[in-house]
């Protein structure tokens, strides 16, 4: 029963999921970031895992990721990403907490 729970849910999931893995790579957002390791930055499960109670979380990941950041995981800064555009970025912001 639980596997096929999961299966559904990963069928329902992945297209959106690859998609937005797309958007990620062509952004360099992946230059940084892995889904399941530490890079520069954090692993993006570390990221939904961090604000998993929060759901207001992508509006602050999002403006982040257009306008960089410093401080949350380390002395390392994130710098600008300025060829995202807001809703990419929300998309984003929104698929990075989706990840587990
Ligand atoms: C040059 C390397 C680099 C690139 C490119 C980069 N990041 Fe980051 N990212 C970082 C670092 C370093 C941090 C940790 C910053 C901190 O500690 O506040 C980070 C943090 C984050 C966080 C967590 C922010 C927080 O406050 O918890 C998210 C979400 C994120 N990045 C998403 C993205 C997305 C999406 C892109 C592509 C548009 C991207 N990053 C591109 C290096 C990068």
């Amino acid at each position: 029963m639980k596997s096929f729970v999961m299966l559904s849910l990963a069928l329902v999931a992945s297209p959106a999921a690859f998609a937005s893995l797309d958007l990620a790579q062509k952004k360099n957002c992946m230059a940084c970031h892995a889904v399941d390791r530490k890079l520069v930055g954090p692993a993006y499960k570390d990221v939904a895992a961090k604000y998993a109670n929060d759901k207001e979380a992508y509006k602050k990941l999002a403006e982040k990721i257009i306008k960089g950041g410093k401080d949350v995981w380390g002395p390392v800064p994130m710098p600008a990403n300025s060829q995202v555009t807001p809703a990419e970025a929300e998309t984003l912001a929104k698929w990075v907490l989706t990840l587990k």
